[in-house]
């Protein structure tokens, strides 16, 4: 297994996918390299992005002495401009492209990216960190209303009230920095209407670091930019194949394919999404919620 990320429903992303020797291939989201290397290890040739540049040394390392590497491309970029990624470096017209959306086991797992709620480290949580707000000044800097909004919409909470009346008047105190602290208000936040399970807990607190994850990388915005420049890349017959972690995504997702469906650039292949199997799920626990869906270019 690699130790930076344990890649989900790949047998069934490449199944669908159908790499051909010498055909080109977009992976907007290179993470560990577990689809860019099984691309590469049937022949094909990869363009690999990531906007973590953990993710690009990682990679990089790891293939440097392999040969396949020479047919591996990889930018640090993010994949909201995934078109003139492409044209830049040459990959102009590909036969498949894979997005494998959310964060890696690596960033989960490393404290000081601050994407964990059960890791203690600053609140950070960009994928990029050379760029952007981070989940720290949004806690601490956005109005009442836009937390309430925030924890509503992208952390799909239904009673986020008590949890921002929390944050406000915590910060109004001393600035909320770490993720501990930040877990602490809201266990302090929901507790308070009599006991509450660790597990309810764990699950709001959940909620609200997928909210901040969510508005700090502005992930929804890049996947609804990103996937119609990835059809437009396609050739004929050429698939793309999007693993998605949360119905958030999905629903960007299944939308997408639709409209590209109705305009008569090709066809959904997937009527339903392809799940894990129960076997994956019981190895690696972060495929539960994953939904691959596939469209094909006219
Ligand atoms: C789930 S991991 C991918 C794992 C990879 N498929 C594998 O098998 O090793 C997702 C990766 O996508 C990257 N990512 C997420 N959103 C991105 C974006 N908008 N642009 C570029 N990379 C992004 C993350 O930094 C992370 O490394």
């Amino acid at each position: 297994m690699d130790k930076f990320h344990r890649s989900v429903l790949l047998k069934e992303a490449l199944g669908c996918l159908k790499v051909k020797k010498g055909k080109r291939y977009i992976d907007a989201t290179l993470g560990g390299g577990g689809y860019s290397l099984e691309i590469l290890k049937r022949g094909g040739e990869v363009l690999g992005i990531d906007a973590d540049q953990d993710a690009i040394d990682y990679v990089r390392e790891k293939l440097k002495s392999q040969a396949s590497s020479l047919k591996l491309r990889i930018v640090k970029e993010n994949f909201k401009n995934l078109g003139k990624i492409a044209k830049e470096a040459g990959f102009e017209k590909v036969d498949g492209a894979v997005f494998d959306l959310g964060v890696s086991s690596y960033q989960i797992d490393t404290a000081q990216r601050g994407f964990s709620f059960l890791k203690d480290g600053p609140l950070d949580m960009r994928m990029d960190r050379r760029e952007g707000v981070n989940a720290e000044y949004l806690i601490n800097v956005l109005g009442k209303e836009n937390l309430y909004e925030l924890f509503k919409k992208f952390g799909e909470e239904n009673n986020p009230g008590r949890i921002v009346r929390a944050i406000v008047q915590r910060r109004k105190m001393k600035a909320i920095k770490t993720t501990n602290e930040l877990v602490s208000v809201i266990a302090g936040a929901v507790g308070i209407r009599g006991i509450i399970s660790d597990f309810q807990k764990n699950r709001i607190a959940q909620k609200i670091f997928q909210a901040l994850r969510i508005a700090v990388n502005n992930e929804l915005e890049n996947l609804a930019l990103a996937l119609p420049q990835a059809v437009g890349l396609l050739n004929s017959n050429g698939v793309l194949a999007v693993v998605s972690f949360h119905s958030l995504e999905d629903t960007i997702v299944k939308t997408s394919f639709k409209n590209f469906e109705k305009s008569g650039l090709g066809e959904i292949i997937t009527q339903k999404p392809i799940s894990p199997t129960a076997k994956e799920i019981s190895l690696n626990l972060r495929a539960k919620s994953a939904k691959l869906r596939i469209f094909k270019k006219k």
